[in-house]
């Protein structure tokens, strides 16, 4: 398998230049004296996923930086694979912000100002510009990058009209390559019966997932909440009622902490707050094991289907991303790292990301996507395999454990079991 892999990366002797020798010595020696070409040891990035093509897996998530014509072309322009933009509804004047509405957790004691961002909450709602703007600002991004994936990330309230109205309204401007269903933002629009609430009750879910799916005409992935026992629930139902993906997760429902100085929580509004969405750095071990059930999940029960799975959460470095594909994710949603660090971050992730590859000789994301997936098992097999390899290295032990257990019918095997040539 490995040799498959690497025979993609072989080329003809070339020069000896600083990058091929340094690639050359992390191969080592037994390479039958081939050497790699610097270019050609470029891992390749690019995606296609239910038919749309990405240079790389890195996908703006839904939230501020997709929130608007400036910040999308931004992003076209610094190389995201993809962006899904805010998530819009039918009527934003019905979303009303507050500010302050972020709050950060910082490493290090009692969250010094120093410490590094671990965790970041958002009491923030969905796009509060209207649907017109919105679609209008969609139609300029794909004439100025029309081989760019424009994804529309759409909620509605639980009313099968305003979702197809929704639908068609931006199907109609012809410019959309995929949906992404909002099921999970976890405060303010579950009031409304929008967002999570939707996304925690599997009746509900499948129901509007088949009114979305009878409507829509392009690729649809369902957004996960991970604000629910078992998270492969709703993915089931989404997927079993004809969407094309999952992505997830969206934030987990969080009080980031409370003032100690004024006794209120945070992110504080005229003196009082409500639980919002974590995410972050915090949030990426628990991502990691929402997208690890849901793959486990695809595998085993849509296995051979063209389906697709979006990991979320936590990612600011190219390793954060290797996991989620480790796990099966095929493209990668970043939201608040680029909040902290940019749009740029883009090209930290794809060098970070084509470093691991090189390491392991993989030449395109599919050599290694989903290649650690099969090594979770339960902990009761775990403890069975643990008790199988102790017995077999008891059983290969070699020689005698004490004198006393010399025999007169083995002594020509004992002792050699104990020569060392
Ligand atoms: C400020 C903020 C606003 C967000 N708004 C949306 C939204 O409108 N729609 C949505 O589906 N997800 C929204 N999200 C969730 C993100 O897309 C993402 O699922 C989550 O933050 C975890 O990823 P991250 O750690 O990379 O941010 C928002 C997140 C943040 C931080």
């Amino acid at each position: 398998m490995e040799s498959l892999r690497f025979a993609s990366h072989i080329s003809t002797p070339v020069a000896d230049s600083p990058a091929t020798r340094r690639f050359s010595r992390r191969l080592g020696p037994n390479r039958a004296g081939l050497r790699i070409s610097a270019q050609a040891a470029e891992p390749d990035l690019s995606v296609t996923v239910n038919g749309l093509k990405m240079p790389n897996p890195f996908v703006i998530g839904s939230g501020p930086p997709g929130t608007n014509y400036t910040v999308m072309k931004r992003a076209f322009s610094e190389g995201w694979g993809a962006v899904i933009a805010k998530t819009v509804s039918l009527d934003a004047s019905k979303v009303v912000n507050v500010t302050p509405r972020y709050a950060r957790l910082r490493a290090g004691a009692n969250g010094s100002p120093k410490g590094q961002i671990i965790g970041w909450q958002n009491i923030e709602l969905i796009s509060d510009r209207p649907l017109e703007t919105m679609l209008k600002e969609f139609k300029q991004l794909k004439e100025e990058y029309p081989d760019r994936i424009l994804i529309a990330s759409i909620m509605e309230e639980y009313n099968k009209a305003a979702w197809e109205e929704l639908i068609d309204r931006v199907e109609q401007t012809g410019i959309q390559d995929a949906f992404e269903i909002n099921f999970s933002c976890p405060h303010g629009m579950p009031e409304r019966r929008m967002g999570a609430a939707v996304g925690q009750d599997c009746a509900l879910l499948e129901e509007v997932c088949g009114w979305i799916n009878a409507k829509a005409t392009v690729p649809v992935w369902a957004k996960m909440t991970p604000n629910i026992t078992d998270i492969t629930q709703p993915a089931r139902v989404s997927l079993e009622a004809g969407c094309e993906g999952v992505a997830a997760i969206n934030t987990i429902m969080s009080v980031i902490g409370i003032n100690l100085d004024t006794l209120r929580p945070e992110p504080c509004v005229e003196g009082y707050s409500t639980p919002g969405g974590y995410s972050a750095k915090a949030v990426h071990p628990i991502a990691l094991a929402k997208v690890m059930s849901i793959a486990q999940m695809m595998k085993k029960e849509f296995a051979g289907k063209d389906l697709s799975l979006s990991a979320i959460g936590g990612v600011e470095k190219g390793n954060d991303a290797a996991e989620f594909i480790l796990l099966g994710a095929n493209t990668v949603q970043v939201c608040t790292g680029v909040m902290m660090h940019g749009y740029g971050l883009v090209k930290t992730l794809c060098s970070e990301l084509q470093e691991f590859m090189k390491k392991h000789n993989f030449s395109s994301i599919e050599d290694f996507r989903g290649a650690s997936l099969d090594y979770f098992t339960t902990h009761m097999d775990l403890v069975a395999r643990q008790q199988e390899a102790i017995r077999e290295r008891k059983a290969t032990k070699k020689g005698l454990q004490s004198d006393r257990d010399w025999t007169g019918d083995g002594f020509v095997k004992e002792s050699e079991s104990m020569v060392s040539n």
